[in-house]
């Protein structure tokens, strides 16, 4: 197994967060300092640390759902002392981070794990996995608006990926909608409807792959059932 996977897999980072504890020459397999990125280990016979404490798989994994109100900060931590979504979570005994993110503004299904490699896997592009918003947007979206949106926008010069969109209720000026993207670009859906002329009032995420967001109060969160997780192919 690669190394950084299997820091992951521990608990303790994302891949990426692991590549940069290797390059920092904080990690040790077997006692040495391995700081090159594409190493492979044997999990059941090597012995891996990082910052000399030594890594088992066995460590606990917790997975979270967490419905996210406005005005929460979807990081760890912010220099302004503004709130988290740990903050919301607490102390369960383990370090969480989220998967992904959800702008300061944007509610809705939020995960938080200390699983970076279920972490990884939901969120690299190569996965594809759907995310489904409801949008209130202002402007006028009509059917030739919603069909550009689906068959994809341009963005910085990349396309967007094609996009489901069901027109849920019109009224005046504003649309009410549900939309289904796979990728992940910042505030993406919200620049997807600038580029054709309207302005998302409010945005709120209901599902995540197989999970949904069912009656979860607003800045309530529980843990993810063992269906739930077999239902996102992990094993468990
Ligand atoms: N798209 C956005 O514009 N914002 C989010 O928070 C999520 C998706």
């Amino acid at each position: 197994m690669r190394l950084n996977k299997y820091i992951a897999s521990c608990g303790v980072a994302s891949r990426r967060g692991a590549d940069a504890l290797i390059v920092q020459g904080r990690v040790t397999v077997n006692g040495r300092v391995v700081n090159t990125v594409g190493v492979d280990i044997n999990p059941d016979t090597d012995t891996v640390a990082v910052d000399g404490t030594l890594l088992s798989l066995a460590d606990k994994k917790v997975y979270i759902m967490l419905n996210k109100p406005a005005g929460v900060l979807s990081t760890c931590q912010d220099d302004r002392s503004r709130k988290t979504v740990l903050d919301l979570v607490g102390d369960v005994g383990v370090r969480l981070f989220p998967v992904g993110r959800l702008d300061y503004d944007t509610e809705g299904l939020l995960l938080l794990t200390n699983d970076g490699d279920f972490a990884y896997r939901c969120t690299h592009p190569r996965h594809e996995v759907n995310k489904t918003y409801i949008a209130l947007v202002h402007g006028r979206l009509d059917e030739q608006a919603v069909r550009r949106l689906e068959g994809g926008v341009m963005l910085d010069g990349v396309k967007t990926a094609p996009a489901t969109i069901r027109v849920l209720q019109r009224a005046g000026k504003e649309t009410r909608l549900e939309i289904t993207i796979h990728e992940g670009r910042n505030r993406q859906i919200k620049r997807m409807f600038e580029s054709v002329g309207c302005h998302v009032k409010a945005l709120k995420r209901v599902s995540f792959g197989s999970l949904s967001l069912g009656d979860l109060p607003m800045g309530s969160w529980r843990y993810l059932s063992v269906m739930e997780l077999k239902s996102m192919n992990m094993q468990v």
